[in-house]
């Protein structure tokens, strides 16, 4: 399997590549070259299957076995920050750099990723938004023979691995709907709901759609609504100011994402991308081609949902169900029973990205009682360290600088 920039100006690039980059040299992103079909054998064969060895079949579609076995291709996702941490702490010869927007996730996910005392494990807060994080990580990795002098890789959802593995979610998604599928019958369509920020979980949707896994992709955003903009409109540009809300992961106003799925549903016409995302690099703000924007606007459903819809939701389900959604699931959760009321019964399901461990203040918001397992408890008195950006700082510098040293301190 080789691979691509979205913009045409890389190709025939091998997963090694791609791992060990961010962005592709011309400011695009990676994606496979093909993407296969599945049959319907294939897609049976597999209903059968766990979620690791759904993982597994994904992952060796795109990754050759010489490279890595397919015995050992056991991968996980989460938590982007302290799941990345976790992986590697302790590890010899990997040190990870970590970005988190300050005061802009909540206590419990900062310490996770702050209390978190090792060498290799070097944190950063910073005085901005998720957004502005994405722009500085653009800027280094656009230093191609930098990223290549300290082997840097990005675990963000720039990064092609991460949206590969998260295509399984997908799959593993749709044969949790549907009941034993006989041979005979038609596969039946699963709608999955998908809470949006990025864009990195709906790429891989699409990408499972493509791979012909009958769902009908919903996207749910919170009032940072550039993508249902995109999707209802074709107007895909920036607003103002990113706003906080009670789904901060959602808090994203440049869903670099977007890119790919452009990508794929104009079949790879990488001049158009290039030129697209060109235009809203420069302008902000782009008006999609109306063939493009009706194309988008087929393979995606997409809806915006206030904060106030956020506490109803979590309010009901836990009514309902007992059940304490984060904020973010109870984006998706709200499509769910604004659906259900209107008696549009088809089989739905709706990804719930976080624990609501980590949302106390949406859960005392929605008068609820926040249930925190004693190892999140923990870390409320556990020792922190990291370092601050000050909005006033430069950040490159400050990570370049941090980067060099590293390098450094290895190689004494
Ligand atoms: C991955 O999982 C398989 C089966 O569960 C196991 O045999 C193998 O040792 C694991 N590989 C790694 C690298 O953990
Ligand atoms: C994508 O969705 C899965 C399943 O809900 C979740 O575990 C994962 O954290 C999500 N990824 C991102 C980047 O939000
Ligand atoms: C940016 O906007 C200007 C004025 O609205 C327009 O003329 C120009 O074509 C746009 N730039 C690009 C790169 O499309």
């Amino acid at each position: 399997m080789k691979y691509t920039s979205t913009r045409g100006g890389e190709s025939d690039v091998d997963f090694a590549g791609v791992l060990f980059a961010g962005f592709a040299s011309d400011g695009g992103l990676f994606m496979p070259q093909d993407i296969p079909r599945l049959d319907k054998d294939t897609l049976l064969k597999w209903s059968i299957f766990s979620y690791p060895d759904l993982v597994k079949e994904v992952c060796s579609i795109f990754i050759p076995s010489e490279l890595i076995p397919r015995q050992d291709l056991n991968g996980t996702s989460g938590d982007t920050g302290s799941s990345a941490i976790e992986s590697v702490r302790g590890v010899r010869n990997i040190d990870i750099v970590v970005l988190l927007p300050h005061d802009r996730c909540t206590q419990i996910q900062e310490r996770q990723m702050t209390t978190v005392i090792e060498d290799n494990v070097h944190v950063f807060s910073a005085e901005g938004t998720s957004d502005d994080l994405d722009e500085v990580i653009k800027k280094l990795f656009a230093d191609t023979e930098f990223v290549r002098r300290h082997n840097l890789m990005s675990l963000n959802s720039v990064n092609w691995a991460r949206i590969m593995v998260q295509i399984a979610h997908f799959f593993y998604a749709y044969y949790q709907c549907v009941p034993a599928v006989e041979t005979d019958d038609p596969l039946p369509v699963v709608e999955v709901v998908v809470p949006t920020g990025g864009a990195g979980n709906i790429t891989a949707g699409c990408i499972a759609q493509r791979m012909c896994l009958p769902i009908q992709l919903v996207a749910g955003v919170n009032n940072n609504d550039i993508i249902h903009r995109t999707i209802q409109h074709g107007d895909f540009s920036l607003s103002d100011t990113v706003l906080s809300t009670l789904a901060s992961a959602m808090d994203i106003q440049e869903p670099y994402n977007m890119e790919r799925v452009f990508w794929l549903v104009t079949d790879s016409d990488s001049s158009l991308v290039k030129k697209l995302m060109e235009e809203f690099q420069k302008n902000k703000t782009c008006k999609l081609p109306d063939k493009l924007h009706a194309k988008i606007a087929e393979v995606l459903i997409s809806y915006s949902v206030s904060d106030e819809d956020i506490i109803q939701t979590m309010k009901r389900c836990w009514v309902d169900n007992r059940y304490l959604l984060c904020p973010h699931s109870a984006v998706a959760v709200f499509y769910h029973y604004m659906m259900s009321d209107r008696h549009q019964n088809r089989p739905r399901c709706c990804l719930a990205p976080a624990s609501a461990a980590k949302f106390q203040n949406a859960v005392l918001r929605a008068d609820l009682t926040p249930q925190i397992p004693p190892e999140i408890k923990a870390l409320e008195t556990m020792e922190t360290r990291f370092t601050l950006l000050k909005r006033e700082d430069n950040w490159e510098l400050i990570l370049r600088d941090k980067i060099e040293d590293i390098f450094l301190q290895r190689n004494v």
